[in-house]
């Protein structure tokens, strides 16, 4: 690990091996159309029924829990920040809470069991990478050193896109930096996340099995000056993608 923070500290992202996450990735995705979007009519998701707001939004009137719909024509927040119609999409936002809240809110199903069970395995192995991380980021940067995992904040997307973008620009969205404060890309189904690390480079991320890509998002920028890696996804045709939006309790207390 302590390698590994080197580099991302030094490059601005750096590949994680993560071997004990390789075959829990590709199911947790097989999972999520059969277990979950195969057990709910998608006139629901599209209408909003499954999105869910909790108390670690980051923003108020743009839900961020639970089964979230995107699609050109919906009148979204997230619109308004990017100013490009988003790709039509499926996900979830889960985080520790989430099984509870769908049950709060009297949309859980037994069937959803296989899908949630293995997405609290995932969340688990992930929880110990992270805390090595976090650990070696205060040995090697001593401003870091009371930064803690914000367990609750932290949420694993599960993403199902559902056609491709009408429009020929070939790209999903704009180029953006995630909010948070480092952004684990966990499983894509065929390459898409393109980076854009300087002006004229491009790069498209190949797929890598048994590794994570790890970058700089806004938040650790911010506290370090290394600047968040600017992205972008080709266009995503039926692709699916997981990610995990790592946030920290920051020493103010943020
Ligand atoms: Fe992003």
């Amino acid at each position: 690990m302590h390698d590994i923070v080197t580099r991302l500290l030094a490059e601005r992202m750096v590949w994680v091996p993560m071997p004990e996450l390789g075959d829990l990735l590709p199911e947790a995705a097989q999972q999520f159309k059969s277990c979950v979007l195969g057990n709910i009519p998608i006139e629901d998701i599209m209408t909003g029924k499954y999105e869910l707001t909790g108390p670690d939004d980051l923003e108020a009137g743009d839900p961020d829990d639970g089964i979230i719909a995107k699609y050109p024509g919906k009148n979204d927040p997230s619109r308004k920040r990017h100013g490009v119609p988003p790709d039509s999409k499926v996900y979830m936002q889960y985080r520790l809470r989430t099984r509870a809240m769908l049950r709060t809110a009297n949309l859980y199903q037994q069937v959803f069991d296989p899908f949630f069970d293995l997405m609290a395995k995932l969340r688990s192995l992930l929880d110990l990478r992270i805390e090595d991380m976090l650990d070696q980021l205060g040995r090697q940067c001593q401003e870091l050193g009371r930064l803690q995992h914000n367990r609750e904040r932290s949420v694993i997307r599960v993403m199902t896109y559902l056609e491709p973008r009408r429009d020929d620009s070939g790209l999903a969205g704009k180029y953006h930096t995630d909010r948070n404060d480092i952004t684990l890309h966990l499983y894509d189904s065929v390459p898409g996340l393109m980076l854009k690390r300087t002006a004229s480079e491009l790069e498209l991320v190949p797929t890598r099995p048994g590794f994570s890509l790890a970058f700089v998002s806004d938040r650790l920028a911010s506290l370090t000056g290394i600047p968040a890696v600017l992205h972008g996804a080709r266009d995503n045709g039926k692709r699916q993608v997981i990610v995990m939006f790592v946030h920290f309790h920051h020493a103010d207390g943020t």
